[in-house]
């Protein structure tokens, strides 16, 4: 017990003096509490005035408590002033340590794209999934067989010359980098059940220099539809609809005739670009035609039982006159402004 002190006015305002002195110091809530203990809590000077009233003579215990209840609700009005002024503080401090600033330059990642051939040959793939296809695919590495002989290529036909293709040391291996996707076609006769629609988009090689309009790299997409009495009315409707999703309304597609080995007869595709920068016109779009019954029976399949129809086509190409593009070079060069532009359609 703290020594007693006389209930004066003075000792009263002095205890009051000491604690709103103590109390404009205080900055945070800690400090805040330490100063509540000292002049508001039980060992206080003005607890200890307050229980000293009790035994003070009867006639003097009403003026001194008036005196002492004054003084501590004084004392603890201020604490409570000062209570909210800290806490105000404290907010406000901690608003100010966690601003985030939105106008700082952040650190940027710098993210890529998506090639647009790739974005190409999904849409195309989409295409034919919604109408009911599948999608292969082929070895880029592929055996001379599935390249050629199995589509019904003679033994001299110049295709297989040095000049056009890229043969796989040793000549032995009978390896080549597939010129065409069209070995897909064999593919997937020989891994499917009929009726086959198989859609096989992927990268194929030509000896051809680089220049605007060729690359010794391309990308073809190859379509397959083997089914019973399947006819080129079939074929033209597939392509009418392809070209129409692709070129949109108004689009459509003309044959004109040509030869492949691996189909008969076989047409050239040209496609009716109606949005066409500078006017809706023909475009020569890719080859096409019934499947050759040799590519069949290449097979194990009796073109007596079962026809049906294939067509092939350039994905740079296709790109390059869809999208108004002047330069197949900035397809392969890999430069990612290239493919920003396209975002995340063509
Ligand atoms: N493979 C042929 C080419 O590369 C295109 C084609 C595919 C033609 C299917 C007919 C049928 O030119």
């Amino acid at each position: 017990m703290s020594e007693p002190i006389a209930i004066t006015e003075q000792a009263v305002s002095d205890a009051v003096d000491a604690a709103l002195a103590a109390l404009a110091t205080a900055t945070d809530s800690a400090e805040l509490r330490a100063v509540r203990s000292a002049h508001a809590g039980e060992g206080s000077t003005l607890a200890v005035l307050n229980a000293q009233i009790k035994s003070l003579p009867g006639d003097q215990k009403a003026s001194a408590g008036k005196l002492v209840g004054q003084a501590r609700a004084r004392v603890n009005q201020a604490i409570a002033a000062r209570e909210t002024e800290v806490v105000a503080l404290e907010e406000a401090q901690k608003l100010a340590a966690e601003t985030v600033d939105v106008t700082a330059l952040p650190t940027r990642r710098r993210i890529g794209a998506r090639h647009p051939l790739s974005l190409l040959q999904d849409r195309i793939a989409d295409i034919f999934v919604g109408m009911g296809w599948e999608v292969a695919e082929g070895p880029e590495v592929e055996s001379e067989w599935f390249n050629f002989d199995a589509l019904n290529f003679d033994a001299d036909h110049p295709a297989r010359a040095m000049q056009d293709t890229f043969f796989i040391d040793p000549p032995e291996s009978h390896l080549v980098l597939r010129t065409h996707t069209s070995p897909v076609q064999v593919r997937s006769l020989l891994e499917r059940p009929l009726p086959v629609y198989v859609i096989a988009p992927g990268r194929v090689y030509r000896t051809d220099e680089l220049d605007a309009t060729h690359t010794p790299v391309f990308s073809q997409v190859e379509g397959i539809a083997i089914d019973k009495g399947l006819t080129m009315a079939h074929l033209r409707g597939t392509l009418e609809h392809f070209a129409t999703q692709m070129f949109g309304e108004g689009a459509k597609i003309r044959l004109r005739p040509n030869y492949f080995p691996f189909t008969e007869p076989s047409a050239e595709m040209d496609v009716w670009q109606p949005g066409a920068k500078g006017g809706a016109r023909w475009v020569e779009w890719g080859g096409c035609g019934m499947v050759n019954p040799n590519v069949l029976r290449s097979a194990g399949i009796d073109p007596d039982e079962y026809s049906g129809f294939a067509f092939g086509m350039g994905i740079e190409r296709t790109l390059q006159f869809r999208n108004d593009l002047n330069d197949m070079r900035d397809m392969v060069e890999g430069d990612v402004r290239f493919s920003q532009q396209f975002g995340m359609v063509v």
